[in-house]
């Protein structure tokens, strides 16, 4: 508080009872000196009585004040409340009605009278602060000039919002004069240090806050007024949460409440703990946008609020679950209440207003009120029940436990029982039956728990009804204190169901939960587990890997054995059967057609026997691409690369066989050379032989260093197994091709030279040829392979193999078969030699 503002109360309070003077700076002079008391304060009580002693009872009578002017250069004027608050005045008249009971009764305080001084706060901590100096100081300066002869205030009845009863407290605390609140159940009060004279018939917010956390719903919104009442809560339930779930809440700035969480957010539960004064411009507001769907906690503070009770509130509000403080009965309350009308205290101000709120009407010609006039003698009945709803008095019920709590503690204080001296240290002690409830006190000044759980359901008339559906009793054992009849509970939207409220849905099976930054634990977002990753759980926070040679199902649930793939016998493998057996046979064919015409002139000058071998190597290379499809067995793998590489060889070495004799019998043609003597068919079998013992060599030393084997690739495709043969040794491998590769250049080179040579059927020309597809289908090869993923590779391998040999079929043979076949009269020798007369 600002220097400023305390000014104006050390003014309004001249008498403080021990100092007698007053320091004010604003103040006359005559004032710094006087010695006698002069009570400035105009502040009024409501209602009054004398008594031997005397009690103080602050309520909130008004809703609301217009904020008062704290100028301090003058006197403050009177404090101006507006909208009067029947249910605080039936509270206030309760705590009347306890007094005059206690005074009638023979059996408690028989030999002293209690008197009263009731005062309206006003719902505002300044007024409550006023209204407790106003309850300290005597009623006027004419009753009591030396501040002597004034009944001794006894305690304090007061305040309703913990807002105003920690000021109230505050002001009291000097004088240790003990306060009983009835309604303010802020968690801060229970401190002993700082508030060591405050006790209350309510207990306190904490267990509400805990039965909260029971409900197990781990994402709700939170409104909260802005008052300690609001702020304590929302921090005891962060406290609560704290590490298990977390909450989202709003600032108590409504207008950024609505904004944000109701409209988008997904928390359909809403706790508010606010009072209903201060709920019902905000609940206009939520129901002017028409939002539905919430489902509505709500604190002991608007539980209860007979305001909302309309139809019309019903589709907002239906379903609302909250705590309700506990209920006692009063016997002779509504008869009590009934006794007021402005015809019996025509001079009371708030009486009137009674009237004026509850029939519209103004009893009284002089109070300059709009409202049309009536007699006040009309009948109070159940259905005004913002004041005469007296079956089920919770708040009242804790007005009138507290002045029998104050009762008891002076009769016990006059008998001298335990504590006695300071009636505060009695508080503490004293417990006694009202209702059949036993009301005493915990060691801080709270009282034991007890709530009920009230739902708000449909009634009759379309309005809401409160329903009992469980109840909290902090005097059973942990664990059984809560029952609740969860069958009997409508949820909002007219639900049997637990409504759901969760900030993000859960992670099915096949996804994980992903926190989002900054967010709570309760926000996330579910991604789908990678491939090779399952999680089989709802809500899981990790996708575990699948064993070796497991992998994901399509939904990421479980692992499953991975597909081992090979080249087998689909369409691709049964394409290269049906081609490699086509150009076996076709091969075959040659083979025949040769041996069938062996002694034709085009036979017989090309060298019958290597043509041949040429042929059977053909048909051996064909065969070959067999190997490479089927199951990798270690057999498989050993046999594939070296039958290919040892046939090819061979294939090869005969051709260049054959180039090398082409070449010399054209140059043995020239005088003076005889190289076909060299060139016989021995020598052309050892030139064959030799070269194949190289490849022969080369492949041995494979197999016996590091044979080719069958392996299981993983890396290329990780969801599948890929059966193939690794080479063994690469080295061993690229030598074998490189050999092949060695000797077609040659050939070709060879068969270049010699294709310019003479004659009609020059075979060079066709070798130089049929390596020259050779030479480019292997070199093709070698990028293809070497890309190719896993079992394809082995496919291309194959077709490499079946091009190649066609390739050479082709060339070689196509021309020849020609002839032989279609041509029959070019198959002569001197055609062939170029010597044919035209
Ligand atoms: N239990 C609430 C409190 O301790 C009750 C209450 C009474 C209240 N008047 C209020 C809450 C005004 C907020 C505002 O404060």
């Amino acid at each position: 508080m600002t220097p400023l503002a305390l000014f104006p109360l050390l003014y309004s309070v001249s008498v403080f009872p021990l100092t007698y003077t007053v320091v004010s700076s604003i103040t006359t002079p005559a004032l710094l000196v006087a010695k006698v008391c002069t009570l400035q304060n105009s502040f009024q009580p409501s209602f009054v009585a004398d008594g031997d002693y005397v009690i103080g009872g602050i309520f909130p009578l008004h809703y609301n004040q217009e904020m008062p002017d704290l100028n301090s250069t003058y006197r403050p004027p009177p404090v101006k409340c507006n909208g009067f608050d029947p249910r605080a005045f039936r509270w206030a008249q309760t705590m009347r009605l306890a007094v005059e009971e206690i005074n009638q009764s023979p059996r408690l305080l028989p030999n002293y009278t209690l008197g009263y001084k009731i005062f309206d706060s006003c719902a505002y901590p300044l007024t409550g602060q006023r209204a407790a100096l106003a309850v300290l100081n005597g009623l006027s300066e004419g009753n009591s000039p030396m501040c002597s002869s004034v009944s001794p205030l006894l305690a304090v009845i007061g305040e309703s919002g913990s807002a105003q009863s920690i000021v109230v407290s505050r002001i009291l605390q000097p004088f240790r004069i003990p306060m009983i609140s009835y309604f303010s159940s802020c968690a801060c009060l229970t401190d002993r240090r700082k508030y060591p004279t405050f006790f209350r018939v309510i207990p306190n917010d904490d267990y509400q806050v805990k039965m909260l956390v029971r409900f197990n719903w781990t994402w709700v919104g939170l409104v909260r007024g802005d008052h300690e009442y609001g702020r304590f809560a929302v921090q005891g339930l962060m406290k609560e949460l704290q590490g298990t779930k977390t909450v989202k809440y709003q600032n108590p700035a409504y207008r950024d409440y609505k904004n944000l969480v109701m409209r988008s957010s997904s928390a359909k539960v809403v706790v508010v703990f606010s009072a209903e004064g201060e709920m019902t411009p905000f609940l206009r507001d939520y129901m002017v946008q028409n939002i539905t769907g919430i489902q509505w906690v709500a604190s002991e503070a608007w539980v209860t609020a007979s305001v909302f009770t309309g139809n019309e509130y019903y589709p907002y509000l239906g379903g609302t679950i909250g705590f309700g403080i506990r209920k006692g009965h009063i016997s002779k309350l509504s008869d009590y209440l009934q006794t007021v009308n402005p015809k019996r205290y025509p001079d009371n101000l708030l009486v009137q207003e009674l009237w004026e709120a509850l029939y519209g009407c103004s009893p009284s010609s002089s109070s300059g009120s709009q409202m049309p006039p009536c007699s006040g003698q009309e009948s109070l009945l159940e259905q005004h029940s913002a004041y005469m709803n007296t079956s089920s008095p919770r708040v009242a019920y804790n007005v009138y436990k507290a002045v029998y709590a104050i009762a008891h503690s002076l009769h016990n204080l006059f008998l001298c029982q335990p504590g006695s001296g300071i009636i505060l240290k009695i508080f503490l002690y004293v417990t006694f039956n009202i209702d059949g409830e036993e009301v005493d006190f915990d060691l801080k000044g709270d009282s034991i728990p007890y709530y009920d759980i009230i739902n708000w359901q449909r009634g009759t008339g379309g309005n809401i009804e409160f329903v009992n559906v469980g109840l909290f009793d902090g005097t059973k054992p942990v664990g059984e204190e809560l029952v609740i009849q969860e069958d009997r509970i409508m949820w909002a939207g007219h639900q049997s169901e637990v409504p759901v409220s969760v900030c993000s849905a859960s992670c099915f099976p096949g996804s994980r939960k992903a926190v989002r930054r900054g967010e709570p634990v309760c926000c996330f977002d579910c991604v789908p587990c990678d491939n090779g990753k399952i999680s089989n759980q709802t809500n899981s926070i990790e996708c575990t890997f699948c064993p070796e040679d497991f992998w994901s199902n399509k939904d990421r649930t479980a692992c499953i054995p991975k597909k081992v793939e090979y080249l087998t016998f689909d369409s691709l493998g049964i394409a290269l059967t049906v081609i490699s057996v086509l150009g076996a046979c076709l091969t075959l064919a040659v083979f025949a057609v040769f041996f069938y015409h062996r002694n034709t002139a085009i036979v017989r000058v090309n060298n019958s026997e290597l043509s041949f071998f040429i042929l059977f190597a053909l048909t051996l290379c064909f065969l070959c691409s067999l190997v490479f499809i089927g199951k990798p067995t270690s057999w498989s793998c050993m046999l594939r690369h070296t039958a290919f590489s040892i046939t090819f060889s061979l294939c090869i070495s005969c051709i260049l066989g054959k180039t090398l004799v082409v070449l010399a019998a054209f140059t043995a043609t020239r005088p003076g050379a005889n190289i076909m003597k060299w060139l016989g068919i021995k020598q052309q079998r050892g030139i064959i032989f030799s070269c194949t013992l190289v490849q022969l060599v080369i492949c041995a030393a494979w197999l016996i260093d590091a044979p080719p084997s069958p392996s299981r690739n993983t890396k290329y495709e990780r969801s599948k197994i890929i059966l193939e043969c690794s080479v063994g040794s690469s080295l061993a491998f690229w030598c074998v091709l490189g050999y092949i590769g060695l000797q077609a250049c040659l050939c070709f080179i060879l068969a270049f030279l010699a294709r310019k040579l003479p004659g009609n059927f020059n075979e060079a020309k066709f070798i130089t040829f049929s390596m020259l597809i050779f030479c480019a289908v292997w070199l093709a090869f070698i990028p293809a392979y070497i890309s190719a993923p896993g079992n394809y590779a082995d496919a291309v391998e194959s077709f490499a193999i079946l091009a190649s040999s066609f390739g050479l079929l082709f060339c070689l043979f196509a021309p020849k078969c020609y002839i032989i076949v279609l041509k029959p009269e070019k198959n002569t020798k001197q055609h062939l030699m170029g010597k044919e007369k035209k």
